[in-house]
């Protein structure tokens, strides 16, 4: 009988310290200890972020193997963040990974984050419909650091067509909210006022941009000085209206996203299409990809809420795939703060 394969997988690049166990490419468990800490800041605070995942990280993967019901020793291999992210966070996943794979005398396998953003989509859970998307298919990735449209050939062959140039899609997300004096992050914010409010009730600035490339710093420019003007008439503006403008506000970068994704969906000629990262939990940008589904004949892959933002089910799927080729990496491969898709 073939032994199983067992890979835990590790992610600690910004403010979530989490674990997660698969098996033969099963997921058995994800458990994520987000970071309550940086809310009070209004966004990540580096040194308190790389804190939190050393007090977390122990009891995180503890806590994933009790739920797995595995134990180190069945361990095949570890899989871990490498990059892109902050240097303080990755440095804790990345050492402790090392560290545990040594110990057991298993291999380590690095992850490139936004490979396993992509990935995601691969994520088996015991007794869910098992829906892949099939290669080659477009991937619109959107978080706090990335908005790009990637091609993706196979899970080791990503080609990036085309991505901001400024801001992330996530990033104009959550500076719009803070100049609004919402919370952070903004994301989850922002989707929940803009459900009752009216998407054409103010309009923004929108990029005039070549290719498949993206820009959000103009849009943040036009939502800060309209604001600005509005709250010279009505100080009070900001709550009468918070809801309309979230929703104008989505509905302008969801219109911007969607654009681009259209005319590399047609260029490509390929209309098997995922979407990807935190900003994918959008109500907004999810119902557009419903609505293209049935428009334009794309075949769509969501991803569930749980896998959009950091996570390490994503890391353990990826490292399978590369337990599987056989690609481990060695003890002297340092983290990498800044990183693109090959
Ligand atoms: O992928 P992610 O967890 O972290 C990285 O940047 O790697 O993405 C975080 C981003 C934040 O900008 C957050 O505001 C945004 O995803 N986000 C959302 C929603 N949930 C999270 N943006 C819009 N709507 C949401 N529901």
């Amino acid at each position: 009988m073939e032994k199983d394969v067992i890979i835990l997988g590790i992610e600690s690049s910004c403010d979530d310290t989490s674990a997660a166990v698969i098996r033969n490419g099963v997921l058995l468990s994800n458990v994520t200890a987000n970071q309550s800490v940086h809310e009070a800041y209004g966004g990540v605070v580096p040194e308190l972020a790389s804190r939190a995942h050393q007090q977390n990280v122990v009891p995180v993967v503890d806590q994933a193997l009790k739920r797995a019901g595995v134990e180190r020793s069945e361990l095949s291999a570890v899989a871990f963040t490498r990059g892109p992210g902050l240097m303080g966070s990755l440095l804790v996943g990345v050492s402790f990974a090392k560290g545990l794979a040594r110990s057991l005398g298993i291999p380590m396998i690095d992850i490139n984050h936004l490979q396993g953003h992509v990935l995601a989509h691969f994520i088996k859970e015991a007794g869910s419909e098992d829906r892949q998307p099939q290669y080659p298919f477009l991937c619109l990735l959107v978080s706090g650091g990335n908005s790009q449209i990637i091609r993706v050939n196979a899970y080791n062959d990503m080609q990036v067509l085309g991505q901001t140039i400024d801001d992330a899609a996530g990033e104009a997300i959550d500076k719009c909210s803070k100049v609004m004096g919402l919370g952070y992050p903004g994301g989850p914010i922002i989707d929940r006022l803009a459900r009752q409010g009216n998407p054409t009730a103010y309009t923004f600035a929108k990029p005039h941009i070549e290719g498949y490339d993206y820009s959000f710093s103009g849009l943040k420019t036009s939502f800060l000085y309209s604001l600005r003007d509005w709250l010279k008439e009505d100080p009070e503006f900001i709550e009468h209206h918070k809801e309309d403008l979230a929703a104008s506000l989505e509905f302008t970068i969801v219109d911007i996203l969607m654009d681009k994704l259209r005319k590399a969906v047609k260029d490509a000629g390929i209309k098997e299409v995922a979407v990807a990262g935190g900003v994918s939990a959008n109500n907004g940008l999810r119902n557009a990809f419903r609505e293209h589904a049935v428009k334009y004949g794309w075949n769509i892959f969501i991803p569930k809420f749980s896998y959009t933002t950091d996570n390490a089910a994503m890391i353990a799927i990826t490292g399978y795939f590369k337990y599987l080729d056989g690609d481990f990496c060695s003890i002297d491969l340092p983290a990498y703060s800044r990183v693109t898709l090959k």
